[in-house]
């Protein structure tokens, strides 16, 4: 309705994860490089969570678009799934065919096809979104199916991504033997008041804006303050936003407007009243309490700490990127050699 108005080829804001528009927010760029990581050791579990509409199915899509030949995908969003449903649901998504098949037969007929294909030369995948609905028994039972090896390398590498709820679920005393073969975990957090304009600004221009920002820098603020940073709230609330601007006829979107269209979805949206919309400081809005240790203690100079803190996890984060690519090329540089030393094999033979 309002994209030829505001020169956009398609919709900026839609609520479904297409990875066409993934952006990179220092916790995406991180989640993914764990991912990435996870998937050049071929091996353990990669853990992500994050918070509602945070974006891990985004990341989960990504990454299947990204992924290379010789790694077999499957990923399923699971319900509430018992251990048998699991295999059943992980053969299938494999293709492998298991009307009235035992669970000892799918199992079997699961291990041959993972043989099969790291007789290929290929490797198995699962992606499993929403694990938060997993029960303790089935994330055992994916722990099980991690055990088919071959020549110590396991056949099947699992990755899990859901919301908060999945943290506990993974420190319960009886999941030890699961934590141990964890490679790597993060948390997806919510952007930043500076993410959240260039997430607008990367989703406008990917769906074919040009030119000026279409919002004042009050506007982002009163989005951010709202939306908190999690990008399925602000699309909703920027297609809203857009589309008063069309029937409004407005050119640049400031606070005043958007501060109109959040009167107007907040009911609609459900919002419990304590959210606040303050038009003087929306970043210290957000945390107006003082914060507190484990044990109590006032914190002092939060924002020293954070800084300081962010700064290590940007150092981390550049390490792996680094060791990640480090790994991928070595990988690259062992594929090579191995196929001249095929070759030349060959040769001699
Ligand atoms: N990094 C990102 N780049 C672009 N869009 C994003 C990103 N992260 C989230 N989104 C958008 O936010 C919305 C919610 O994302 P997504 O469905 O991936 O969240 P989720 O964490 O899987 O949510 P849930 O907890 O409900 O499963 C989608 O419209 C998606 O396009
Ligand atoms: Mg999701």
């Amino acid at each position: 309705m309002y994209e030829s108005y505001y020169g956009l080829n398609s919709k900026p804001f839609q609520l479904t994860p297409d990875p066409a528009f993934f952006y990179a927010s220092r916790w995406h760029k991180r989640a993914m490089s764990y991912l990435q990581y996870g998937l050049s050791q071929a091996e353990g579990f990669i853990v992500i969570t994050g918070g509602i509409g945070t974006g891990k199915t985004t990341i989960a899509n990504s990454l299947l678009r990204d992924i290379e030949n010789d790694i077999q995908a499957a990923q399923i969003v699971t319900p509430k799934l018992t251990p048998d449903e699991l295999v059943k649901m992980v053969a299938s998504k494999f293709n492998l065919d298991v009307e009235g098949k035992s669970k000892a037969d799918i199992l079997k007929r699961l291990e041959v096809y993972l043989y099969e294909l790291h007789q290929q030369g290929k490797r198995a995948l699962l992606l499993v979104d929403e694990a938060q609905n997993l029960p303790l028994e089935t994330i055992e039972e994916l722990r099980m199916l991690s055990n088919f090896q071959e020549n110590g390398k396991p056949l099947l590498q699992s990755f899990l991504l859901g919301q908060e709820e999945l943290q506990p679920i993974l420190r319960a005393p009886n999941m030890e033997q699961f934590r141990q073969r964890i490679v790597a975990s993060c948390h997806l957090a919510s952007l930043s008041i500076e993410e959240v304009k260039s997430y607008i600004e990367y989703r406008l221009h990917h769906a074919g804006r040009e030119g000026k920002s279409l919002f004042s820098e009050g506007a982002y603020e009163q989005i951010f303050t709202f939306t908190r940073g999690i990008p399925r709230k602000i699309n909703t609330l920027m297609d809203r936003v857009l589309l008063f601007g069309f029937l409004e006829e407005l050119e640049l979107l400031d606070e005043r407007a958007v501060a109109t269209v959040i009167e107007e979805v907040k009911s609609e949206m459900f919002e419990p009243n304590s959210v606040q919309v303050s038009e003087k400081d929306p970043v210290e809005n957000v945390t107006p309490n003082p914060e507190y240790t484990a044990n109590g203690t006032e914190i002092k100079d939060v924002k020293y700490y954070k800084t300081m803190l962010g700064e290590l996890v940007e150092a981390l984060d550049d390490a792996i990127n680094h060791k990640v690519r480090l790994t991928q090329y070595i990988d690259k540089l062992l594929k090579k050699k191995y196929k001249t030393y095929v070759r030349l094999k060959d040769d001699k033979e």
